[in-house]
């Protein structure tokens, strides 16, 4: 990636996803606002007929359903061969998983070393896996939330871009605290793809450093 500052091109963004692609429509409208100094120039899905899917059309972004088979949980064998070519044909710098839910594996994982990024609904490390929300209910956590970092060999290890408190309330059901955590992730994502984009980041020891605060307020609750 080049050496990369507030006047740089736009940032050339792949995004995997598997599901509903909200996560992918925040960067698609902070573009769009001119909030976000990035180009959405490939969207892919493991899950042919994925809503993230209709949201690339409908926004005029080439996509393609890309199969992840023989393995159902990962992406390796034919189909790692699959996602780097089509990665490297649309000229990807940055791999933005959002809501994407396969664990990357090796080759991808050097080809785009320190560029993969993800968003994952806890405060990291607590609640790494699936249905974060449902965990943190289910331990009782006063807080919940969601972490953008950068993707290692690791499931959810990888160092920490930034991360939004939400309140978890006594009435919350699995879908409330997850839709509750969702609000943020369409302000979490775009700002840490913001930092990356204006060259904003450096990292020390597993440690993301800035050299200023992120422009987006923390979330109320988290005072
Ligand atoms: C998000 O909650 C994200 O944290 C998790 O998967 C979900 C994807 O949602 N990794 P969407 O497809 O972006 O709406």
């Amino acid at each position: 990636m080049t050496q990369r500052t507030k006047k740089a091109p736009p940032l050339r963004i792949a995004v995997l996803g598997s599901g509903s692609g909200s996560n992918c429509q925040s960067l698609i409208d902070a573009i769009a606002a001119g909030t976000l100094n990035a180009e959405i120039t490939g969207i892919f899905s493991d899950v042919e007929g994925a809503p993230i899917l209709d949201r690339a059309r409908r926004h005029g972004i080439p996509c393609r359903y890309l199969s992840g088979s023989p393995f159902k949980t990962k992406i390796d064998g034919e189909a790692e061969t699959r996602y780097l070519a089509a990665l490297e044909a649309c000229g990807a710098e940055v791999i933005v998983l959002a809501g994407f839910m396969r664990i990357v594996k090796h080759r991808l994982l050097s080809a785009y070393a320190g560029r993969i990024v993800n968003i994952h609904p806890s405060l990291l490390p607590a609640f790494p896996g699936v249905k974060s929300w449902e965990q943190a209910l289910r331990y009782g956590t006063k807080l919940a939330g969601c972490t953008v970092h950068f993707v290692d060999e690791g499931t959810d290890t990888g160092p920490i871009i930034i991360q939004r408190a939400v309140p978890v309330l006594d009435d919350d059901t699995p879908e409330t605290l997850h839709a509750r955590i969702q609000v943020d992730e369409h302000i979490a994502y775009p700002e840490a793809l913001r930092l990356i984009a204006d060259g904003r980041i450096t990292i020390r020891d597993h440690r993301v450093l800035l050299p200023t605060p992120p422009t987006v307020p923390p979330h109320p609750a988290a005072h």
